[in-house]
């Protein structure tokens, strides 16, 4: 049977999640084993797992939104259950200080929630107006602050890096012109700006519809949330908490995240060189592999699977399992 059938009504119905019998299978999970979702979201991934075996799951997520969404759980799986309210970056000390030294398994589904999405008032979307936000755990600076306060050239290099926008450079002039007259507070505001200085490109037929806003939007949430630097420190964590065997699932969407990942994976089952900036010696003595990797290459949703949700369109699962072999990055180290 699907996992996408035991889901309950209102969490299939609000935020889908993606690839979600293929991360059950690459987790395997088994009687008294302890597994970590990094990324909680609307408890799609957790849910299963703890329905799959008599396990534990321990969940992080840094929205106060999907912490009070994870009530239902622990109603329904007791103390199986628990939640840190942090960032999954900071895995190698949350994951300690609440008592768990060694984990069996950590997933991580990188990116936004279709809550989080779908919520004009959180300010992710150009869909539907909203105040310029973007923080994923609403503290530190926003998108409004970034887009009001940064030098031209800054918000060129992250709307060109973050959002792979080769327009980059006059989407940043124009912001810098606009901004002076009247700051960026609303979502629809910006969107329509963008819209207004690189137009709508002409469509060949069978194309889909991409807003031209889509890539900045991309970009600023990118920035304003640390998201690839949070995936480093994720994946550096779950080197250094996962027991021999342990698993680790990523599942990404866009080449930015997928490309850091199968760099780590590579690089740490020793199909890359790479050494380490902690560890310094010959590159071709390097230390030894913390991971095997499992599969040839990155799983993708099947017809089925986009036919039913469009958003896993681009999702891409690898999956790489802990050797003995002691961290690259010490755990004390991989803190910030
Ligand atoms: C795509 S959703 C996860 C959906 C989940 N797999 C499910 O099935 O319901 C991503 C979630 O991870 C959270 N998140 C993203 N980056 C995070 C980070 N660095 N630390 C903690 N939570 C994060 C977001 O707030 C969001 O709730």
């Amino acid at each position: 049977m699907s996992n996408a059938n035991i889901l309950p009504k209102e969490a299939a119905g609000q935020h889908i999640p993606v690839l979600l019998d293929e991360v059950v299978d690459a987790m395997a999970p088994r009687d008294g084993e302890v597994y970590v979702d990094g990324t909680f979201g609307a408890g799609g991934y957790t849910r299963a797992v703890l329905q799959s075996a008599d396990c534990r799951v321990v969940a992080i997520d840094r929205d106060p939104d999907a912490i009070k969404r994870s009530e239902a759980l622990k109603d329904e799986f007791g103390d199986r259950f628990q939640i840190l309210d942090g960032c999954f970056g900071d895995m190698a000390s949350l994951l300690p200080e609440a008592g768990f030294n060694v984990v069996h398994g950590v997933m991580l589904d990188i990116g936004v929630s279709s809550f989080q999405l779908d919520e004009a008032e959180r300010g992710f979307s150009f869909m539907a107006d909203g105040p310029l936000d973007m923080r994923m755990g609403r503290a530190g600076e926003s998108a409004a602050d970034v887009v009001n306060t940064y030098g031209e050239e800054e918000l060129a290099d992250i709307i060109y890096n973050y959002g792979e926008e080769r327009k980059s450079r006059r989407v940043a002039a124009a912001i810098v012109k606009d901004r002076a007259t009247v700051p960026f507070e609303r979502t629809k505001q910006l969107a329509d700006m963008i819209e207004r200085v690189l137009g709508r490109p002409p469509m060949k037929k069978g194309q889909r519809a991409v807003h031209p806003a889509t890539r900045t939007f991309q970009a600023l949430r990118i920035h304003v949330n640390d998201e690839l630097g949070e995936l480093r420190r994720g994946l550096e964590g779950a080197e250094a908490i996962l027991s021999e065997h342990g698993r680790l699932v990523v599942v990404s969407f866009h080449s930015l995240e997928d490309r850091i990942v199968k760099n780590f994976m590579a690089e740490r089952s020793g199909q890359q060189a790479g050494g380490s900036r902690h560890m310094p010696g010959p590159i071709d003595a390097g230390p030894a592999p913390t991971f095997k990797l499992k599969n040839k290459g990155a799983v993708k949703p099947g017809e089925e699977e986009v036919g039913r949700n469009p958003r896993s369109r681009s999702s891409r699962l690898r999956l790489a399992i802990r050797t003995n072999a002691p961290a690259w990055v010490p755990a004390r180290e991989g803190r910030r």
